[in-house]
């Protein structure tokens, strides 16, 4: 699934989303625009939150993406949230989530952050020996922050396969390997101003493999094994984050969040009964898997500039700003034309940003049909780490974000204005 579920060519021959066509909104909205469709966003949710079931609680990583418009739709879908600072804590709580919906994660923490979560009732997921102290320094005598220790389990997984060694070399978690996991849950039991309340892992992001998943349930297994033997410590949550990957490109063939889930749920109540273990309730934190899919981005072609017999560079009016992750991540995206999204073959073009840097290209190469200035391109699969990763560089507002569903159009966030460029200079 590249697009969203409610993807449709109208009878303008148009790109539709939600019901609206993506001219018309390019039309009353501006370009670049971030088009968020409601329908799919609340499926993905619910069929993680279906496929969980009695077994645990899903709560969604709001790094992805975290408009409170946004959060309230996932919200409203029976998700939580992981959070990973004030900032994130703010914007989930402005959606309307409460505290204990919430986790807080992070692997530097600052004491007023850990502060603000505990007043907001969120839960605490230690990830790092000095979060120990602060915790002695902040939550009041007499009173106890419920936390979960973050756990290295040392699987490092990748698209294609998953190899089990480097865990060691993270900033993230406790490592098993090196008897500092099992310390930390020593430290926590004895905190006087920490509640354990389970433990917590996340072996990366953009997984294809779900058997990497499996891998790290059994290495989280194992240690709750000798955790039970040897401090008579049985977590009552296990969290096993989030990582599902999506399709960007029609190469791209995820499994879908039911098998992600089936497959961890499966490998923790088979495991645990296996090791005579009592069934942890499972944490999952998806965030790419939620967004993703549900978010296309519209730009408008500008200049266009042709070197023969060598490539064809067609500008949009974004870029970098506003998806950083081909630059980064050497992700590929595909593109389609609004006004033809379903046009075979045409010619190969490389679609370039507007920022002054050279490597600001969205797709080097790909077959559109001919292409003037003012033409739409749909980028589809941005839903996910694209806006929330988006900057001001160059000088450059922030796009606008518009959530469609059953025809209608509303503002989530509003375009940036020169104003919101100035707001926090001292002139
Ligand atoms: N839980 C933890 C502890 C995480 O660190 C992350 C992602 C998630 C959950 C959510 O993972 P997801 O379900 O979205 O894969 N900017 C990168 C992705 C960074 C992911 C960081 N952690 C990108 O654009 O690909």
């Amino acid at each position: 699934m590249l697009f969203p579920i409610t993807y449709r060519v109208n009878a303008r021959g148009h790109l539709e989303i939600g019901g609206c066509d993506l001219a018309d909104l390019a039309a009353a909205h501006g370009t670049p625009l971030f088009v968020y469709d409601e329908a799919t966003i609340r499926q993905r949710a619910a069929e993680f939150v279906s496929a969980m079931g009695e077994a645990g609680r899903v709560l969604y990583s709001a790094k992805a993406f975290a408009s409170p418009g946004f959060l309230r739709v996932v919200a409203e879908e029976g998700l939580g949230a992981d959070v990973v600072s004030a900032g994130e804590l703010e914007l989930a709580l402005r959606a309307g989530l409460k505290g204990d919906q919430i986790f807080f994660l992070g692997n530097n923490k600052s004491a007023q952050e850990i502060a603000l979560a505990y007043q907001a009732g969120a839960t605490l997921v230690i990830d790092g020996a000095y979060e120990f102290e602060l915790l002695q320094r902040v939550i009041p005598e007499g009173e106890r922050a419920r936390a979960l220790v973050r756990i290295s389990p040392g699987i490092k997984p990748d698209t294609h396969d998953f190899i089990s060694t480097g865990q060691l070399d993270s900033k993230f978690g406790f490592s098993i390997e090196n008897g500092q996991a099992r310390a930390a849950v020593e430290t926590a039991l004895r905190h006087p101003r920490l509640e354990l309340v389970g433990l917590h892992s996340h072996i990366g992001s953009q997984i294809f493999d779900l058997r990497a998943h499996q891998a790290a349930m059994d290495v989280m297994l194992d240690l709750l094994v000798e955790l039970k033997r040897d401090l008579g410590y049985e977590p009552a949550n296990l969290g096993a984050g989030g990582g599902l990957g999506i399709a960007y490109t029609k190469e791209d063939d995820p499994p879908t969040p039911r098998q992600f889930v089936e497959v961890i749920r499966s490998a923790l109540a088979a495991g645990s009964d296996r090791r005579g273990l009592k069934r942890p309730q499972l944490v999952i934190e998806p965030g790419r898997a939620v967004a993703g899919p549900a978010g296309v981005t519209v730009y408008t072609v500008g200049s266009i500039k042709d070197i023969p017999g060598v490539r064809r560079f067609v500008a949009v009016d974004g870029g970098m700003g506003d998806n950083i992750r081909p630059k980064l991540y050497g992700a590929r995206y595909e593109a389609v034309k609004v006004a033809e999204p379903e046009a075979a073959g045409g010619e190969l073009v490389t679609i370039a940003g507007k920022y002054c840097e050279s490597t600001d290209i969205l797709i080097s190469e790909i077959r559109l049909p001919p292409l003037q200035p003012g033409d739409l391109l749909c980028v589809p699969a941005t839903g996910a780490y694209c806006l929330a990763m988006a900057s001001n560089y160059n000088g450059m507002p922030r796009p606008e974000v518009v959530m469609v569903a059953a025809g209608q159009a509303r503002v989530i966030r509003r375009r940036e204005t020169l104003d919101d460029l100035l707001a926090a200079e001292v002139l």
